[in-house]
């Protein structure tokens, strides 16, 4: 390849440009198809009326529809533990609460079972947030979480009862 052919030019990197061979199929194949996928979505975006934002709202809509009726389910729950007053009362609670939750298995006093006595030494950790963290999530042997089934009031006063014995 001459630099001296008409076709061929040298750049000032060396590189010499060789424009009589043209680009391989596949290459032309890429580069136009590519160009045309690309049209094609900006105009299906821009006429379609179609936007992702939009369809988040739509769902964002749908789902804040569907709220109101687990909130009504959920709603009588809440308020005896909204009105809570003296402590006792709520230990009480706590109390009624282990006895239906617990005691299976860390016995009727708290005083252990198959689960560890909860009146002495604490594993991971005797603060109101560890033992609300043991209740809500779990702990690995064979503590179930109760996230699910217990209301967060309902797991402080049992938070609350547990760190009283
Ligand atoms: C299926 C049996 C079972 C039930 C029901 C159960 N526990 Fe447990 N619990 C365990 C076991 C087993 C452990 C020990 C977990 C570990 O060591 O990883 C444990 C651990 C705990 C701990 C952590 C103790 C520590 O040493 O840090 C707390 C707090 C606790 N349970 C409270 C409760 C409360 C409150 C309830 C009722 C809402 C309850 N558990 C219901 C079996 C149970």
């Amino acid at each position: 390849m001459s630099t001296t052919d008409p076709h061929n030019e040298e750049h000032a990197d060396g590189i010499v440009e060789d424009r009589e061979k043209a680009p391989p199929v596949y290459f032309n194949v890429l580069f136009y198809g590519l160009i045309i996928w690309g049209v094609a979505f900006m105009s299906f975006y821009l006429l379609s009326g179609w936007s992702s934002d939009a369809e988040l709202k739509e769902k964002m809509a749908i789902h804040k529809g569907e709220q109101p009726v687990q909130q009504e389910a959920a709603a009588p729950t809440p308020a005896p533990a909204a009105v809570q007053a003296p402590a006792e009362v709520v230990a009480a609670d706590g109390q009624t609460l282990f006895k239906k939750h617990c005691a299976g298995c860390h016995g009727a006093n708290g005083k252990g079972a198959f689960g560890p006595d909860l009146s002495g030494e604490y594993k991971y950790g005797k603060t109101t947030m560890a033992v609300h963290e043991s209740i809500a999530y779990g702990r690995p042997k064979n503590m179930p979480g109760f996230e699910e089934k217990l209301s967060p009031e309902e797991i402080d006063a049992l938070t609350e009862f547990i760190l009283s014995l």
